[in-house]
């Protein structure tokens, strides 16, 4: 069984291989390879996705790189059996050229197709490198478009325990990195700004950690830092850090608590923020205090990827799931 992966939910385009040779069982599936065309250059003018240009430059891209992806994997159309795509959440365009492609493709050749929600692909993402992580655990899912905290009591089975009122901490990254004048897309350069700053030159408040609960807030620490800012007192690195530090503690202190109210003694954090180098220490600091594990995904597979598609396929698609028609669906706004 081996799975050709899709994601085009957003601003990348990227496929992969994920599965195990005919023979073999899902104890040897592997990753065989995975390929990406990023779209940030094209979208950095504007400060942000301009989703019609998103769609069409998926468009141009998508099959030049399965090509690329089956000529590095040494595998042809034929080795595929069954195709996923991600089918949501994300911009409707984007997502219906990811859509489109993996049902013809699948149509032409009598595969099963199955459907992938985006975020169940970021959960996973962990399991390409570290095929031992099991549920149940809890993961802190943090994007450009989410921040959850999921209870995932066995595979496939998902609890909602919390998430962001506002913002995606993802999002607030990239509204602050506008506010002090970065590149899109910001959440990577509001960190390196962050570390030639000093994080405690300035404190901004943790949201919603002095009350119970598990939701989160980051809008009101964009306003924080837009007042600061206007202050024009305290320097742009030493801002970053001190609102870096405020998420960084946010995420933290919620994922604490959400150990301690699911008995879990293993944290998954994935998503476009895991990268953050500054979250990863000082979560890593609160597992080792409270006795809990983490797993993060390689640095590549923590933003959109295709390797994380294909995974989250191939463990639907050895289960059963899968169609066989051809019907284009997507489910832009997939709770
Ligand atoms: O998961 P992802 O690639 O796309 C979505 O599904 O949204 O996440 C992208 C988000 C962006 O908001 C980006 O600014 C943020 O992840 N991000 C970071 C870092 N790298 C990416 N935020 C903070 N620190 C980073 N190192
Ligand atoms: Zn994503």
């Amino acid at each position: 069984m081996r799975v050709l992966g899709i994601e085009t939910s957003c601003d990348e385009t990227a496929l992969a291989i994920y599965g195990h040779p005919p023979g073999e069982d899902r104890q040897t599936a592997r990753l065989y390879g995975h390929v990406l065309h990023s779209q940030i250059a094209m979208h950095a003018d504007y400060g942000g996705v301009v989703p019609e240009l998103a769609s069409r430059d998926h468009v141009q891209k998508i099959w030049p790189l399965l090509d690329t992806l089956l000529d590095e994997c040494e595998l042809s159309a034929g080795d595929i059996d069954a195709v996923a795509y991600t089918a949501g959440p994300g911009l409707v365009g984007a997502l219906m050229v990811g859509a489109c492609f993996a049902t013809a493709f699948a149509w032409a050749r009598h595969l099963p197709v199955v459907r992938v929600h985006h975020m169940e692909g970021h959960l996973l993402a962990p399991m390409l490198d570290d095929p031992e992580l099991k549920p149940p655990f809890v993961a802190l899912l943090v994007s450009g478009g989410h921040s959850q905290l999921v209870a995932v009591h066995q595979a496939g089975e998902y609890e909602l325990l919390g998430e962001s009122l506002d913002d995606a901490a993802g999002e607030a990254f990239d509204k602050v990195a506008k506010m002090l004048e970065l590149d899109y897309p910001g959440g990577p350069n509001v960190a390196k700004l962050a570390d030639t700053g000093d994080r405690t030159a300035l404190r901004f408040p943790r949201p919603m950690t002095d009350r119970p609960g598990l939701d989160m807030s980051f809008s009101g620490l964009k306003t924080f830092t837009r007042n600061v800012l206007a202050e024009g007192k305290a320097s742009h690195a030493d801002i970053a850090a001190a609102f870096q530090e405020a998420v960084v503690d946010s995420l933290v202190i919620k994922s604490r608590r959400a150990i301690e109210a699911t008995g879990y003694r293993q944290l998954v954090v994935a998503g476009g923020v895991s990268a953050n180098r500054r979250l990863r220490t000082v979560m890593d600091a609160a597992g080792r205090k409270a006795g809990f594990g983490i797993a993060y995904p390689r640095a590549e597979f923590c933003t959109d990827n295709g390797a994380m598609i294909a995974l989250a396929g191939y463990r639907r698609a050895i289960e059963g799931e899968g169609r066989h028609n051809l019907e284009v669906l997507v489910t832009p706004r997939w709770p």
